[in-house]
Order: C-alpha cells, then structure tokens, then sequence
C-alpha cells in the first residue's frame, strides 16, 4: 500500500472508533493528521455536533476550509479526544513530535485531553527515540544561538530549521532548533536537563503522553499498541 493510503486508513480507523458525537475533538497536525482532519469534516457534514480545537494554525485553517468550526481551547473544560501523527514511537509508546513545527500548541492540547490517540505507519517505529528524526526544540528567538550552544552540551547537533531561505517561526513567534543524537538513551533524563535552559520553549518529546498509538503497516493491517 503507498504511504498516503496508509496515512489515510489509520487516520480513518482513529476517527471512526474514537470520535462520537458530542464530543470535543482536538485536530492534530501533519500530512497523518490532515486526513484525519478530513474525516471529522465528513462527520461534521452529516450531522455530528462536534467541537473541536486546532494544534496549529494549519490545521485550523484545513478545519475551517471544509465546514469544521474551531474553537478557543479557553473556552472547553477538556477535550474528549485528540489525534495527532508523531515523527518517532518507541516500544513504550513515547514520541518525538514536532518535525510539523506545531509541537507547543500540540502538547497544551495533549495535556488538555483526556484520550491522546496517536497515528503513524510502520515507518515511525523505533527501537529508541532520537535514531531515525531529531528532536525539534522551540526557542524563543531572543539569543537563540546562545539557546543552541546549550542544547548540544546535551550531546546533539542542533540545526536552525529554516525555510524558503529564513529561519521557520512558528506560530507562537519562536525559533525551532533541530537537534540530532545518535540516540536518546534516557528520554526522561534528557527532557529535565533540555527544559531548564533559559530560552527554551517546549521540546518535541512526548513522554507517557500517548494512550493509544495506531499503526498502519504495509500490507494494509493496522495494529494498536495500548
Ligand atoms: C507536527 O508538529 C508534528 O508533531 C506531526 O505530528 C508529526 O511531524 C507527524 O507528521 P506526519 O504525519 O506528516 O509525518
């Protein structure tokens, strides 16, 4: 199966099993999540009464453009359910997310929801976090080299990310420093050493954040780590 039909199916299965009518649905962000997106537009179309928030500007504007309306985070108690994609799972269910550029927003919706349900395909599974992608790390743009010298103390190269020739800022107004290690040998460890340097915003691992991850796999299966 090519690799949108797999983003597509597993994206598919997430909304049909755990969205239901009435609920608060937060919209993940990523070529994943945007069929996701899609789907609750189709649930929304047919009469669903849903209320939903947006992980990025992005994905609020995608939500908007097929009759979805999204709502202040502000303004819900919680959210019932999130979906969102992920750049990297490891066999305990913890992530590197944010090659999207979203993760800040992504994570205030994820600890606002009761239910983090993650979709990937097969390709994002890792034995341990940090071999396959970096690990994206939002600064605020004030000093931000002297923000990137204290990130590879931790052992990593961090590149400004850039885009269509300047530095990508993301919606909250920040720089992101990809940082790349051979592999991260203690996720936890390294997220308590990574967010005590001053200028860091938010760093893209999600740990104990997931409760479902969906996997969609090559031949069409999809299997569910809980
Ligand atoms: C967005 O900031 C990211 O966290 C995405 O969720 C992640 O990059 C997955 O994106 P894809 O589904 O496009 O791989």
């Amino acid at each position: 199966m090519s690799e949108p039909n797999l983003k597509r199916i597993v994206a598919e299965k997430a909304v049909d099993d755990y969205v239901k009518d009435g609920m608060t649905v937060g919209l993940g962000t990523g070529s994943t999540s945007e069929y996701a997106v899609k789907r609750v537009g189709e649930l929304v179309s047919s009469g669903f009464k849903l209320k939903c928030i947006a992980t990025s500007q992005r994905t609020a504007d995608l939500a908007q453009s097929i009759g979805i309306e999204i709502h202040d985070i502000n303004d819900v108690p919680h959210i019932d359910v999130t979906i969102d994609g992920a750049d990297e799972v490891d066999p305990k269910k913890q992530l590197i997310k944010g090659l999207g550029g979203a993760l800040l927003r992504e994570k205030i919706v994820a600890a606002a929801s009761l239910m983090e349900i993650i979709i990937v395909d097969s390709s994002k599974l890792v034995e341990k976090l940090g071999v396959r992608t970096p690990l994206p790390v939002e600064v605020v743009i004030y000093g931000h080299r002297k923000t990137a010298y204290a990130l590879e103390k931790q052992g990593c190269k961090a590149t400004l990310r850039m885009s269509g020739g300047v530095p990508f800022v993301t919606d909250a107004g920040n720089y992101i420093y990809d940082c790349k290690f051979e592999a991260i040998e203690s996720p936890f460890f390294l997220e308590s050493r990574i967010d005590v340097i001053p200028g860091v915003v938010e760093n893209g691992l999600f740990l104990n954040t997931a409760n479902v991850v969906l996997v969609s796999h090559p031949d069409g299966k999809i299997t569910i780590m809980e």
